[in-house]
């Protein structure tokens, strides 16, 4: 530790000597330009460019931003009336590939973000064990490790759907699902460290955030084989509003079950009725009784580009958009011009993950004429993403989540693009 710190002094001395030097010999030929800072010049072969940073940041030149989403629990727009209840949503129309930067991973948070200091904080794994433990961050981070790309998504995503809202942009309908590679120590390590005792099949996980969020998990086979207790997100820790220091990771489940900034576990044998499994996250169908437990998030796509409000000119475009599914891998992707009457097969771009965003693309030329374009993915247990009629027949339109129905975005002859219910 000494050692480090020593280092790093050092490492501080030598870069601000090296700036110095940069300024005395280039100041009197040169414009400011030679700072930390990356400011826009006319020539930037005439300037020499800006100096390392310790921590990156992207170009002054891109925008792109969260936006306080179309969730449930805030309206659109930063403005609401519960101010630590937010959700913001991805910009999917705006990003490439599949991951999405830690930046701009969406958020839902129920009272605000917690600020923990990692020392300071404990995992307890309690209930139906042999032997209680508490874990530091760092003994979890000691632990053997795994890394995992996995989409994740709120069950609000789309919650507008059930309502037709007219107008929205993709980011605004689609922006509560992200992806990133995550990493972490599985739950079936630590479940072995306490002894899980045989007659336990669910747990409740339990986050350390002013909400005291927390939820029950089934012991699936899929949970055991597959649920993680990340610290760590796109190679470095998790942002504090993905749940810095450690969150649950149940690759497929709706993202609340995700619990962030966790601080127990506790095995038992039935679920625990949080209120957030019973007043709430729960889907009411026309006859009113509600689906409890609605736990995977099933497959669903979207074309990102051309989407809602975007403005398009006659001639080529590259249509493209994410699918996914709760259930695996996304095996096929299919795209209408015509509103669902005719379907071609869409390139899937590599990789395609289970449980994870997959790209898909096709080759288009735009002929000015009035197009509706669809997308509708198939998963790899033979879900068919359904048409919104269909859906809406088996579930009505009381519900707020779980909205997965196929898009359809029109493409007015002025080239403006629009949501629409086809
Ligand atoms: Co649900």
């Amino acid at each position: 530790m000494q050692d480090a710190l020593k280092e790093i002094g050092r490492r501080r001395f030598l870069r601000r000597s090296a700036s110095a030097i940069a300024f005395g010999t280039a100041a009197l030929v040169l414009p400011a330009a030679r700072a930390e800072e990356h400011k826009p010049v006319d020539d930037p072969m005439r300037v020499p460019g800006a100096l390392p940073r310790p921590y990156g940041e992207r170009s002054p030149f891109e925008k792109q931003q969260r936006l306080g989403g179309a969730g449930p629990g805030a309206p659109h727009g930063w403005g609401t009336n519960a101010p630590n209840n937010f959700n913001s949503g991805t910009p999917i129309q705006d990003l490439h590939g599949i991951i999405t930067p830690s930046a701009l991973h969406f958020e839902r948070h129920h009272n605000g973000v917690p600020a923990i200091d990692p020392d300071r904080h404990r995992l307890l794994v309690h209930g139906l064990v042999e032997r209680p433990l508490i874990f530091t961050v760092e003994e979890l981070e000691r632990l053997p490790s795994a890394s995992r790309i996995a989409f994740l998504e709120c069950s609000g995503n789309t919650w507008d759907g059930w309502r037709e809202a007219q107008d929205v942009a993709v980011q605004d309908l689609y922006g509560l699902t992200s992806t990133s590679e995550w990493t972490g120590v599985k739950l079936s390590t630590l479940l072995e460290a306490v002894g899980v005792r045989r007659e336990a099949t669910w747990m409740l996980a339990e986050g350390s955030d002013a909400a005291g969020l927390d939820r029950s998990v089934p012991l699936t086979e899929d949970v055991l084989n597959e649920a993680m207790i990340c610290y760590g997100q796109n190679g470095e820790a998790l942002r504090p509003e993905q749940g810095y220091p450690l969150r649950l990771l149940l690759p497929g489940f709706e993202g609340n079950i995700n619990v962030k900034w966790l601080r127990r576990l506790k095995l038992g044998t039935a679920p625990f009725m949080t209120r957030w499994e019973t007043a709430k996250y729960t889907d009411l169908l026309p006859d009113g009784t509600a689906y409890q437990f609605t736990l995977i998030m099933e497959a669903k796509s979207v074309i990102t580009y051309p989407s809602g409000q975007q403005q398009i000119r006659p001639g080529f475009h590259e249509i493209s958009g994410l699918a996914w599914s709760g259930r695996g891998r996304v095996t096929k992707v299919e795209v209408s011009l015509d509103g669902g009457r005719l379907w071609q097969a869409a390139r899937l771009q590599e990789p395609v993950l289970p449980k994870c965003h997959t790209r898909f693309r096709l080759p288009w030329r735009w002929n000015g004429q009035e197009a509706i374009l669809q997308s509708r993915c198939t998963d790899e247990t033979g879900y068919v993403q359904p048409t919104r009629q269909d859906l809406v027949k088996v579930r009505g339109t009381n519900s707020v989540y779980h909205y997965n129905a196929i898009q359809s975005w029109r493409v007015e002859r002025d080239g403006r693009v629009r949501n629409i219910y086809a």
